[in-house]
């Protein structure tokens, strides 16, 4: 008995001898300074851009950045000592390649690495095929996102991701700083939004614990998004909504939940402006609430996200249909959705009348699905529904008329490539399986007129 309990005695011993080295070893230097967010990209412009980046203490900001990554010959400095770091780079040139490192006045944070690059926004003149990524109700920061980023990957190739959209609900489920870390700052898209500029638009889930109307809450200190027209467009003069430029692109981005959406509102005001004086050639517009959707949620349901699929219909696809807008993006609802080449539907699925409201019949007098062409600037509206890029369930009804196609049950996220006159949408699933592709050709040049 006491040979047994000596035993259990020395075996005891040396467990807490093995948990005290492995406390001591394992135990975080109080002098290091760890960067716990980024860094990332936000505003590109042509001739600037914003790096955005989060550390555990308060330390002063340097930026390095150059176009050769041996040679980070350029610097920004800030000596305020802060934990959210925000450097705005500006006399860039367009289009352009441009390697950096972060860190303080007296120590990099990050080693050299050429993975730590951005790409300032290409001219309208630009020849070049653009790619962009949409995901939607992507912040549930778990292995199902990171499943949905690595098809994509697979499916993009070698090609760089110029346009990156997030369609809302980025951090579930209250949009509370530490679910922005978990939705958005973990090893998901650690490396890409280190090269890759994110452009977002508010969820019903982000904006639990954020304000529209006062631009505060944890959406607005990790975004910084452009007010001013800096990027492109009308200036907004709020982070809420906003629009920016992309080579021959013009995109927008609405606030469908925290910001006024009647027909005379401050938002409406500013996109009919923005609309009018905006001369590119391709018009893509992102928004969370779908105007048409029977997935996870049904637009013909008044009540459903307190009426907003309703007003976004109702009051502004009007608009944006007038000002020849080529595609609509939004989330919300667990399912993907696409539509066919439509123009005035603005009422429920009942009132929907193919004969009129889609606009394109092939040879055979069938719908068009998948192949559309657009004779004039206004000839019709794509809309796309993509709230499957995180684990959310994708299930639903399926049966909204205006879609042309609908996915139940897979994850995934929408590749856009566009060149010239033609555009190519395809939607991914998270096995890198294309289960939705077509296109839309604009048949006439704008540029001419
Ligand atoms: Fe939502």
């Amino acid at each position: 008995m006491i040979y047994r309990a000596s035993i259990l005695a020395i075996f005891f011993l040396f467990i807490v001898s093995v948990t005290n080295t492995q406390t001591s070893t394992d135990k975080p230097d109080p002098e290091e300074i760890l960067v716990l967010r980024g860094p990332y990209l936000q505003s590109g412009t042509t001739r600037s851009m914003i790096i955005k980046w989060k550390t555990s203490k308060p330390v002063s900001s340097r930026v390095l950045y150059g176009t050769h990554s041996d040679n980070l010959n350029k610097s920004i400095e800030d000596s305020a000592k802060v934990v959210d770091h925000e450097i705005r780079i500006s006399g860039l040139k367009e289009h352009t390649k441009y390697y950096y490192a972060v860190g303080t006045e007296n120590k990099m944070l990050i080693e050299d690495d050429p993975s730590y690059y951005f790409i300032t926004s290409a001219k309208q003149d630009l020849e070049e095929v653009v790619h962009i990524w949409a995901i939607g109700d992507l912040g549930t920061g778990d292995r199902e996102p990171e499943k949905v980023r690595e098809a994509y990957m697979k499916f993009r190739g070698d090609h760089h991701t110029d346009v990156w959209l997030m369609l809302g609900d980025i951090a579930y489920y209250s949009g509370k700083d530490e679910e922005f870390q978990k939705g958005i700052f973990s090893d998901t898209y650690k490396y890409m939004m280190r090269n890759t500029v994110i452009w977002p638009t508010p969820g019903n889930h982000d904006m639990r614990s954020a304000d529209s109307q006062t631009e505060s809450g944890p959406y607005y200190d990790v975004f910084t998004v452009p007010t001013k027209g800096e990027a492109g467009g009308e200036p907004s003069g709020t982070e809420a909504y906003y629009s920016f430029n992309y080579g021959d692109i013009h995109f927008i981005s609405m606030d469908s939940e925290d910001s006024p959406r009647q027909v005379f509102g401050d938002m409406a005001k500013w996109l009919e402006k923005d609309l009018q004086m905006d001369d590119h050639k391709w018009k893509i517009v992102f928004f969370h609430h779908p105007p048409y959707t029977k997935g996870t949620h049904n637009s013909d349901m008044d009540l459903d996200s307190r009426g907003r699929m309703k007003e976004m219909r109702e009051n502004f696809l009007p608009l944006l249909e007038a000002y020849g807008v080529d595609l609509v993006l939004s989330g919300h609802s667990h399912i993907y959705e696409r539509s066919y080449l439509l123009k005035g539907h603005y009422g429920y699925s009942e009132d929907f009348d193919p004969d009129t409201m889609i606009l394109q019949y092939d040879n055979e007098k069938k719908k068009n699905k998948s192949a559309f062409f657009k004779k004039e600037d206004n000839y019709g509206t794509v809309y796309i529904v993509c709230g499957v890029s995180g684990s959310r369930p994708a299930v639903g009804t399926c049966d909204h008329p205006a879609m042309a196609v609908c996915k139940g049950n897979y994850h995934g996220s929408v590749s856009i490539e566009i060149r010239d006159n033609l555009l190519l949408g395809v939607f991914v699933d998270e096995s890198g399986k294309t289960k939705d592709s077509f296109t839309i050709t604009k048949e006439f040049s704008k540029r001419a007129n």
